[in-house]
């Protein structure tokens, strides 16, 4: 009697162990939070099983409207470059599980992704409900729980994945070359080379075009006067 009542409670555990196994995988709980473009793109790249391992996994999980608004030729690309999907998917995974309460401001944290860090920032005050984002993209429901892992819904896609340093993004940009010129020619292209984040206010060639003539001529010939600018933005 004691011998039977114990089998059933053993096959009872393993039934329900089973079950949370079977049905609560990161895939389902994306399922059930109706991220069905995040699925269909996992399972474009071949990602379904990985995320359906043990892991565990955090996932920063963008909903079809945060897909909705990814312009179509980044979608196209997406879809027929295998490669570059895996890339920003990956991007979006962080290994082992991580809470929303276990981010701070500032933090940066390894994605599946060759380690590339995806960045986090908290805003947190008196007045405003705490907010979490990653890469700049809104988490808008935190800490769904799933067996191998946890969900954080995100309203966008974060793309591109960050590849250039500060210097190179400028440099890059048609719209900041006033400023490039400025940091080259004031040889301080190397302070963002130690230490950081850093956060750089970036003003646009026409910001530079609204200076005083006089101002804009300083900059352009008094060295001095240019680093304390450029350090002053920093
Ligand atoms: C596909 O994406 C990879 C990774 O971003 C990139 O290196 C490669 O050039 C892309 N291939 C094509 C054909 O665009
Ligand atoms: C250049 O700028 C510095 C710092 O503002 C100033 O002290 C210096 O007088 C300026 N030199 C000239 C030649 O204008």
């Amino acid at each position: 009697m004691t011998i039977t009542m114990r089998a059933e409670c053993v096959f009872f555990i393993l039934c329900f162990v089973s079950n949370t196994r079977g049905q609560n995988t990161i895939i389902d709980v994306a399922k059930n939070l109706g991220a069905n473009t995040l699925i269909s793109l996992i399972k474009d790249a071949g990602l379904t099983e990985t995320l359906e391992s043990d892991g565990p996994f955090t996932v920063f999980a963008p909903t079809d409207d945060a897909f909705s608004k990814v312009p179509s030729d980044v979608i196209n690309n997406l879809k027929n470059n295998k490669t570059l999907l895996t890339e920003v998917l990956k991007y979006h995974v962080v290994s082992g599980k991580v809470l929303s309460s276990d981010l701070s401001n500032d933090m940066t944290v390894p994605s599946l992704l060759d380690n590339q860090d995806v960045r986090i920032n908290v805003y947190e005050s008196r007045f405003i409900l705490k907010i979490v984002t990653v890469n700049g993209c809104t988490v808008i429901k935190p800490d769904q729980e799933a067996s191998n892992g946890i969900i954080h819904v995100i309203d966008r896609v974060i793309y591109p994945i960050p590849s250039e340093n500060m210097i190179e993004y400028i440099t890059n940009r048609p719209n900041l070359q006033t400023l490039a010129k400025g940091f080259s020619s004031a040889g301080i292209e190397d302070i963002f080379e130690e230490g950081g984040p850093f956060t750089l206010f970036a003003p646009t060639d026409e910001a530079f075009q609204k200076l005083p003539e006089k101002t804009r001529n300083l900059l352009q010939t008094n060295i001095t006067y240019l680093k304390e600018d450029s350090q002053s933005s920093k």
